[in-house]
């Protein structure tokens, strides 16, 4: 099938990629110009393990084109996928012009029925204010669907997840989009034997934010239970090993640090919670979600500060700038908390990422950065760990304890084993645990 997506960035680009790889035509359209010439010169903007061999293997294949013209996209195929941005507005609700401005473009120039759908995570309710802005900007009187299609993908295994979803979900009012919908992922489902969850749009829509929030509420909860873990002497691995065996818990999610980051979850349970506050139900809840989330950064800063006493002049080494491991995105990355916090304090940074170095170089240039784990540690007076990669895991302890003046980790993603960094005589500070 012959499938246009808007918004080539981590989940336009990952989507169209795929929907080329299982046989369809696939034309990405972005208004980054830079973007689709990086593209079009075989350079990926992005990182994402996989990727830059899928698009060119697809490029050459001819099944998987890019532009900057959504009149050239609405053109092409029948189904358009919204993939734009949906950021946080003033007020942290989800701004929805980038969705608006592709919804007026798509009803401007087509010239028969398109099915326009909903990639971007959007606030539910959405589709409806979509159909409004395209009844009003078409030249005549031409049928479409609005459907939504939620992404699910996580960056740094978004392949593996575009491949083997676990569930695909679909929100749809029409028999045609439906069908329209269910032809394009046929491949995918049929060969990840995943679930396919058609249901009305509204509900598609909720699902993901719902999700979202849900996922975030175990991160903060898990936290939450560290810092009385702190309190009482209790370790906050064994605590959430123990819950996570229970299937109704589940293991994932439950693993204490200084907070979720990224470009959706802060994003999105804002979103939620100004959503929840607009149709008249106070999500409370996540507004705690958020706050613990806001304090565990603080708490990890205040264990720095308190064992270094003054950060002026000292050597802080930081592991770990992309707010998860296997990404460049640095968005809401708790690199973007300490960073600054750490220069204000007169602190002298040495910084260690394997791939989000270029991308925090472009919001915080001029700083040191090695390449090297052990190199960008020397000397340090502290280290500040803000990633788990697992190239960190692998250091050798001795060797790292050896290249720093003082042995002292503050871990704020429980990397390391506590007694392991104890019997190597390092000052070791983690999160939930003695
Ligand atoms: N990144 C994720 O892991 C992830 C996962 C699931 C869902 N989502 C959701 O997917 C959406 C996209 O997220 P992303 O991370 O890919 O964002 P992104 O910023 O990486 O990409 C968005 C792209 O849209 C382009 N764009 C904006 N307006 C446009 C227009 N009018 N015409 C053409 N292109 C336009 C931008 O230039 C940008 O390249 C968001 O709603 C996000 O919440 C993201």
């Amino acid at each position: 099938m012959k499938i246009t997506i808007v918004g080539t960035g981590y989940v336009g680009l990952v989507t169209g990629t795929t929907f080329a790889e299982i046989g369809h035509d696939v034309l990405c359209v972005d208004n980054d110009t830079s973007k689709i010439d990086k593209l079009e010169s075989g350079i990926m903007p992005i990182y994402e393990e996989g990727l830059e061999e899928m698009v060119l293997a697809n490029v050459k294949a001819g099944r998987l084109k890019f532009s900057t013209s959504v009149a050239e996209g609405t053109a092409f195929a029948e189904v358009i996928f919204i993939a734009v941005g949906t950021p946080p507005g003033y007020q942290g609700e989800a701004n929805m012009s980038y969705v608006e401005s592709v919804g007026r473009e798509v009803a401007e120039h087509m010239t028969s029925y398109r099915l326009l759908v909903e990639k971007s995570t959007v606030i539910v309710n959405t589709n409806e204010q979509l159909t409004r802005t395209m009844n009003k900007y078409l030249k005549a009187d031409i049928p479409f669907d609005i459907a939504s299609n939620p992404e699910f993908l996580r960056e740094g295994t978004a392949i593996k997840d575009a491949f083997k979803p676990d569930r695909v979900v679909v929100g749809v009012e029409s028999d045609r989009a439906g069908d329209l919908l269910r032809e394009i992922y046929a491949p995918i489902v049929e060969k990840s034997g995943c679930e396919y969850l058609q249901m009305d749009i509204a509900s598609a829509e909720l699902t993901k934010h719902a999700s979202n929030s849900f996922l975030a509420m175990k991160i903060s909860f898990i936290n939450a239970v560290s810092r009385i873990c702190e309190l009482t002497g209790a370790d906050i691995t064994q605590v959430a090993h123990g819950m996570g065996l229970d299937a109704r818990i589940g293991e994932h999610f439950l693993k204490a640090g200084v907070g979720y980051g990224g470009s959706c979850f802060p994003k999105d349970v804002d979103a939620f919670v100004r959503m929840g506050d607009e149709v008249g139900y106070r999500l409370d809840l996540l507004k705690e979600v958020q706050s613990i989330n806001k304090q565990q950064r603080e708490h990890v800063m205040r264990k720095l500060k308190q064992e270094m006493w003054v950060l002026q002049n000292k050597r802080v080494a930081i592991f770990g700038l992309a707010f998860k491991p296997g990404t460049d995105d640095i968005r809401e990355s708790p690199s973007l908390y300490f960073v600054p916090q750490l220069q204000e304090q007169k602190a002298s940074l040495c910084l260690w990422d394997p791939i989000a170095r270029e991308k925090f170089n472009e919001e915080f240039p001029g700083l040191d950065y090695n390449d090297d784990l052990l190199e960008c540690a020397k000397d340090a007076d502290v280290l500040l760990i803000l990633t788990d990669w697992p190239e960190i895991r692998e250091l050798d302890l001795a060797a790292l304890k050896d290249s720093m003046r003082c042995p002292i980790v503050v871990d704020g993603r429980n990397v390391f084993d506590a007694q392991a960094m104890d019997a190597q005589g390092f000052t070791y500070h983690s999160v939930g645990r003695p």
